[in-house]
């Protein structure tokens, strides 16, 4: 039986890690909702839309479309955002720094949830977010809430970042992570919590393989 793998979690906890590492394993797809949040927020930068005019924001989101691609030879699933592949710009810092604005707009996040919630349709999928366990599919079979001590967070995002941008420095990310983590749980739309029925994986000391372990168990258990 396929099912549907809800992953949540605070910002760089390894949720896109995992969540790929398990589609790969069950032949599932992976859908990364961040991403589509984040080719959003690139979308409304680059046309200037104001974050405070519904009205323009509601004319930007009929001319976003937005789809993923798996990349022939990598194996990555990559986002285009209006036929542009968008999967590098979008983990610029400048989308990091408004994408949780953005996120808390109700529009945006009705947009996007209408998506997300057709790619579940035929089930063996396997997506990551803030509120995928508790609005997007709440009958989920398998909830997975993913924390990690701020830190070691702060590093792991740290390295990803230098990795593109050598100039980025450690107060910037973890302040952005912070602020990101406070919107995120505190705005009015869909506040990142952990749905009563999920499964709490706090990786701080967990090695990627102990962490799919420990999930594909809990999918044998869900089936
Ligand atoms: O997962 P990632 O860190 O790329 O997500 C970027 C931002 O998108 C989050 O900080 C959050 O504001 C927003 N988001 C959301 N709901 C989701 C996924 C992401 O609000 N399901």
């Amino acid at each position: 039986m396929k099912i549907i793998i809800a992953i949540d979690g605070f910002s760089s906890c390894g949720k896109s890690t995992l969540a790929k590492e398990l589609a790969e394993q069950l032949h599932y797809t992976f859908i990364d909702t961040g991403a589509m949040y984040r080719a959003i927020t690139l979308y409304l930068i680059r046309e200037n839309v104001s974050l405070k005019n519904v009205e323009e924001i509601n004319e930007a989101l009929k001319n976003i479309h937005l789809h993923f691609e798996t990349h022939p030879e990598t194996g990555k699933s990559e986002i285009y955002l209006n036929d542009e592949n968008v999967s590098r710009h979008i983990r610029d810092m400048i989308v990091a720094d408004k994408v949780s604005e953005v996120a808390a707009i109700k529009e945006v996040r009705t947009f996007a949830v209408a998506q997300q919630q057709k790619m579940g349709k035929r089930k063996g999928l396997v997506m990551d977010g803030r509120d995928i366990g508790t609005v997007v599919f709440p009958d989920a079979e398998l909830k997975i809430f993913m924390t990690a001590d701020p830190e070691i967070r702060v590093k792991r995002r740290f390295q990803e970042m230098y990795a593109i941008n050598p100039d980025i420095t450690l107060d910037e990310v973890r302040h952005n992570l912070e602020l990101r983590d406070y919107i995120d749980s505190n705005r009015e739309e869909s506040p990142l919590r952990r749905a009563d029925d999920a499964r709490l994986l706090d990786n701080s000391e967990m090695t990627r393989e102990a962490q799919l372990k420990l999930a594909l168990q809990w999918v044998a258990e869900a089936k």
